[in-house]
């Protein structure tokens, strides 16, 4: 932490001033002045990421129906419910930057605005529900961890109740496959199957290599990002690869290696054509989550005039 002081820095500029608290760890609350474009920053990062959590429901709400038991029933139902709460704290941070939460709708239906690319992936058996759970949840934490100290207050705190969470989303992932693992060999060859399936896209989750990360530099100075995409990706990389010898079942990489010099794994190259084309709205399932989210907007347009009409009805 820097020295921070209002009345050596009262006088400076504006944005000086901003950066000077921002080095000084002090949080960027709703009111005080800020740069126009770290606002615009944080309404793109934070509207991505609640649109995630909403777009996130879609692949594993496919499984509730066919869950094999009931408790795995209860786990998944109150999974998926979660990650809509997230939305609603992510919604209501970035309203509170000054964007209505209909124009953020508008941008998701329209494909304006992005989500992450691992939710148009398919689902394609039981045991893709704990490799969401594992994999793609274990990204998001190691993600999102950092988020919780993000220089804008509304995210970071919003970040903290989201992670506890994620957490335990991640450990049901890894009980289940673990459970499948232990199973007959169709169920280990399913958790295999959804592992395989399930690996490179969240590698890619962390987004483009540092050297193509557009806003990483930016992001990083204004202390909305601590760690950069090739970090958190590696950090990542190392957790999975040691865990996943408890499974007892492999990642699709066969150049996954201890470097003992880097004291990390090394791994294979990531098929960015194949990132860029999920997230340039191309991947298997995009068409069908937009389309799945625009459905359930206009079918709950009845609730949100109901809504409205009940609070004005308290306000008179
Ligand atoms: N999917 C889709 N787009 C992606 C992406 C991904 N996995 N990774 C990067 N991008 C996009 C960026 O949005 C940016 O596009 P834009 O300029 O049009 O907005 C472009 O690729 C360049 O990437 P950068 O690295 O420069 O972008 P950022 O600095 O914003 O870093 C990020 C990307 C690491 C995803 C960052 O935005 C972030 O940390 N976001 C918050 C966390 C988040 O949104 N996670 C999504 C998953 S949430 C989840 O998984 C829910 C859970 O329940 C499972």
């Amino acid at each position: 932490m820097q020295p921070y002081s209002t009345t050596t820095t009262d006088t400076l500029d504006p944005e000086v001033h901003f950066q000077a608290k921002v080095d000084a760890e002090i949080r960027i609350e709703p009111k005080d002045w800020m740069p126009e474009a770290y606002r615009k920053t944080l309404i793109r990062q934070i509207s991505q990421h609640a649109h995630s959590e909403i777009v996130g429901m879609l692949p594993e709400g496919n499984w509730i129906t066919r869950a094999p038991s009931l408790r795995r029933k209860q786990i998944l139902l109150a999974k998926v419910q979660d990650e809509g709460g997230h939305g609603l704290y992510l919604y209501a941070a970035a309203e509170t930057l000054g964007v209505g939460r209909d124009q953020l709708l508008a941008d998701l239906h329209s494909g304006k605005a992005k989500y992450s690319s691992i939710f148009n992936y398919p689902t394609l058996n039981w045991a893709d529900i704990g490799a969401i759970g594992w994999l793609v949840d274990g990204a998001a934490i190691m993600n999102q961890i950092p988020l919780c100290r993000c220089s804008y207050g509304p995210y970071a705190r919003a970040m903290q109740r989201i992670c506890k969470e994620e957490s335990f989303h991640q450990r049901q992932g890894f009980e289940l496959l673990l459970s499948l693992s232990r199973g007959t060999e169709a169920q280990k060859a399913m958790a295999q199957d959804a592992i395989n399936r399930w690996y490179w896209p969240s590698v890619m989750m962390f987004g483009p290599s540092d050297n193509d990360s557009a806003h990483s530099a930016q992001s990083m100075k204004w202390k909305i990002k601590r760690f950069s995409n090739d970090e958190l990706r590696q950090r990542f990389v190392d957790m999975i690869a040691e865990q996943i010898k408890t499974l007892g079942l492999v990642v699709p990489d066969p150049e996954l290696k201890w470097n003992e010099a880097r004291g990390h794994y090394d791994f294979g190259p990531i098929n960015w054509d194949e990132f860029w084309n999920v997230v340039n709205g191309n991947g298997p399932c995009n068409r069908q989550r937009l389309r799945a989210r625009v459905d359930a907007y206009d079918k709950g347009a009845w609730v949100r005039e109901a809504a409205a009409a009940y609070a004005e009805k308290r306000k008179q």
